[in-house]
């Protein structure tokens, strides 16, 4: 497979330093810049992270003394790279307006943020659920005027662990409708209990904006490609409330579920066992071997001992049972830094690469 050098725009922050410890072994993707805001251009990488860095393994050496750019010279940073992966703390019009400069310099932005999700020509993408929604890409660079630029997303990170769920019972059974109480973890806002201490021993039950998010991206990345936009699908419906919980990392959702065709308990079950999509047909690098995993066991899958499953790109299930005011309800959980941010933008990003789009 061929190699690209790869920057990270807005490295010093929480997703950006995932992104940096898996690109620091990636066997495709190679580091070559390193971007965040004024503050920190001109430090070194370890300087402009100081006592932020929030990962559980030690900063890598490589990336140490390089010194960090500054984010809005987007001609500099594109010079030194082949793409580039964006998760900055922006305002949503001053990102859409990053990331399109990042595109129109020939520079492919694989993002994090969620401003350009709702752009109709913008690909939302998660590689075992829609990798088809990247056919787009062309008629995006059409409206850019650009040649190779362009912006793929990745979804928000509450949804990572129910919408997989769903995914493979969708086409068979019809999801009618899904109600949704998720429960997430601080690492999701960009915090750590050192720089949030109120979250020790608290739930607080708001986070901006991640109730439509997760009631609405699902649709979206059900989809179809139609005339050079994405329509999103018009069902099933979705109602979710969204907690902030006190745990490091990891979102949990609690799902509950009605079907137009009811399948029995064992038709899920096999379902879930059962199913890939092209990011494990195309053996990308950080795809999960088993995407979803079930837990038979009453109290699985926990945050802290399942979080990590498969590297974090897995998503883990349990407790399927029947309902009183819907067929089926049961839990899940996703990695919100690994699948549900950096880890799932390198997927995609794998994806883009093994479908020749960064050539
Ligand atoms: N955390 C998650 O689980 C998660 C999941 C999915 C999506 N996201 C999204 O990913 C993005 C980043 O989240 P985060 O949690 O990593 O935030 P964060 O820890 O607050 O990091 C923010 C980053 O943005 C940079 N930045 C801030 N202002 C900037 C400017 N004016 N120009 C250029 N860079 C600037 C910061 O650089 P300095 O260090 O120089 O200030 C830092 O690198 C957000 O859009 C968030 O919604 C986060």
């Amino acid at each position: 497979m061929k190699e690209y050098r790869v920057g990270v725009v807005g490295a010093t922050g929480m997703v950006g330093q995932r992104f940096v410890t898996l690109l620091a072994q990636h066997p495709w993707f190679h580091i070559t810049a390193l971007a965040a805001s004024a503050r920190s251009a001109g430090k070194t990488y370890e300087e402009a992270v100081g006592s932020r860095w929030a990962m559980p393994t030690p900063m890598p050496e490589a990336v140490k003394n390089m010194i960090v750019m500054d984010a809005q010279e987007v001609a500099a940073v594109a010079s030194k790279v082949d793409f580039v992966f964006c998760a900055v703390d922006m305002k949503k019009d001053e990102i859409k307006a990053l990331e399109e400069a990042y595109a129109k310099a020939e520079c492919p932005v694989v993002s994090n943020n969620s401003a350009n999700r709702f752009t109709p020509d913008v690909p939302m993408v998660v590689p075992e659920i829609n990798a088809e929604h990247i056919e787009v890409i062309p008629a995006q660079r059409a409206r850019l005027g650009t040649k190779r630029g362009f912006i793929a997303v990745k979804s928000n990170c509450s949804l990572q662990s129910y919408v997989p769920a769903l995914h493979p019972l969708m086409k068979e059974f019809g999801v009618d409708k899904c109600l949704v109480c998720t429960y997430q973890a601080i690492s999701g806002a960009g915090k750590t209990f050192e720089t949030w201490p109120e979250m020790q021993d608290n739930c607080i039950p708001y986070i901006g904006g991640e109730e439509e998010k997760s009631e609405q991206e699902p649709l979206k990345l059900w989809g179809k490609v139609e005339n050079g936009v994405i329509v999103p699908a018009k069902e099933p419906s979705i109602t979710a409330q969204c907690l902030r919980v006190a745990c490091s990392d990891g979102h949990m959702a609690a799902a509950f579920v009605s079907f137009k065709k009811k399948p029995s308990m064992e038709e899920i079950k096999e379902r879930w066992a059962s199913f890939s999509g092209p990011a494990q047909e195309l053996n990308l690098p950080s795809a999960p071997k088993q995407f979803l995993h079930y837990f038979e066991e009453a109290d699985r899958p926990q945050t802290k001992l399942d979080r990590n499953l498969e590297h974090g790109m897995a998503v883990s299930i349990g407790r399927l049972r029947p309902d009183t005011q819907y067929d089926y309800k049961f839990v899940c959980l996703s990695h919100n830094t690994l699948r549900g941010a950096a880890g799932g933008g390198v997927l995609l990003a794998e994806l883009l690469a093994a479908k020749g789009y960064f050539d």
